[in-house]
């Protein structure tokens, strides 16, 4: 009985080790574990052994049975390595996802580059701001009507004796007369492009966007620089075929006071239901206030200047192939909408 039970262990580790699929060791498994096993009926004949001889072969049983198991777990284990390290270069690459630069970043990113090309300076001045610099410098007094229309926000700290109180800017022309300040004597050609932020909220406003101000200041510049500059800017921006209008209007800041239309791409300037009249609003600009550039120490009668300031988010809802129903989508989280710009 000894013979058999070392004969069969051989066999059984013979054949685990030539064994190569799963199915195969489980096959195995059941030729001489299952119920009429080999090695089943083997452990069933041990009682026809006699009972001193029984402990002797009961351990060697017990002990090549230990054996194939061990086995048929280590060659079950390295079938599944071997599967697992199967390397198939022909699989197509998983893509690991790349993020991309915020939308309101490009469009500022190619703001600057168009007005750079024509030599403005990149400025960015602060978004925390004397009400000084704000309003009062911009030639709208303390009281003055005109500034309710910048739905301001007021920060809770003391006034300055000087600038007055401290405020969120509401619009980027308060760099105008600190870069006057800064530059000292003209030419001036910056571009200020910030944060500004006003107390609204709907589907064209955000309370936080972001505003470009273009100004210049040089002896003899006149309105014909102010509409060349925007068109290049329109064309630049939304294509060739695109031009813009001067529409009469007011600021304190500027006289004469213009809001800029941009024909609209649509219908080419025929009238369409996007446009209604051929034109699309821009934003405002006009040629800067004599009070205004005193206040930046700038001699009015020697040198004269253009200014403008438009909002990005606006800009880029304009380009008429971006569809953004809702400007405050555009400071949402939704990756599935930000991830197609
Ligand atoms: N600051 C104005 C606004 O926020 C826009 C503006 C109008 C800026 C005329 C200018 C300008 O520089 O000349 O509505």
């Amino acid at each position: 009985m000894q013979e058999d039970v070392l004969n069969i262990k051989n066999q059984a580790l013979a054949q685990i080790m030539s064994a190569d699929s799963a199915a195969e060791l489980e096959q195995i498994r059941i030729d001489y574990f299952g119920r009429n096993g080999r090695f089943t009926n083997i452990i069933k004949n041990i009682k026809r052994v006699s009972a001193d001889e029984r402990k002797r072969i009961g351990l060697i049983i017990n002990e090549a049975k230990k054996s194939i198991e061990e086995l048929l777990e280590n060659q079950k284990r390295n079938l599944r390595e071997s599967v697992r390290e199967w390397f198939d270069p022909t699989v197509p690459g998983q893509k690991p996802e790349i993020g991309h630069l915020h939308p309101i970043t490009k469009t500022i990113n190619e703001i600057s580059r168009i007005f750079g090309r024509i030599g403005f300076e990149r400025a960015r001045y602060p978004e925390v701001e004397w009400d000084h610099f704000a309003f009062e410098a911009l030639n709208m007094p303390k009281n003055h009507p005109a500034r309710d229309e910048w739905e301001t926000f007021f920060i809770d700290v003391p006034e300055n004796s000087k600038y007055g109180k401290t405020v969120l800017t509401p619009h980027t022309s308060n760099g105008q007369v600190r870069e006057m300040l800064r530059v000292g004597t003209p030419p001036i050609r910056m571009i200020n492009i910030a944060k500004c932020y006003r107390r609204q909220s709907d589907i064209s406003h955000a309370p936080m966007f972001h505003q470009f101000e273009g100004l210049v200041i040089d002896e003899d510049i006149s309105i014909v620089n102010l509409k060349g500059t925007l068109d290049y800017f329109a064309k630049s921006f939304y294509g060739e075929g695109r031009t813009t209008r001067l529409r009469p209007y007011h600021f304190q800041f500027t006289e004469p006071s213009f809001e800029i239309d941009i024909s609209c791409g649509v219908c080419k300037g025929r009238g369409c239901k996007v446009c209604k009249s051929g034109w699309l609003e821009l934003g405002g600009a006009g040629m800067v206030h004599p009070n205004v550039l005193k206040a930046g120490k700038i001699d009015p009668v020697k040198y004269s200047g253009f200014a403008f300031g438009w909002g990005v988010e606006r800009v880029l809802m304009m380009k008429e192939e971006v569809g953004i129903p809702d400007v405050r989508m555009i400071y949402g989280t939704d990756l599935r909408y930000l991830s197609q710009f």
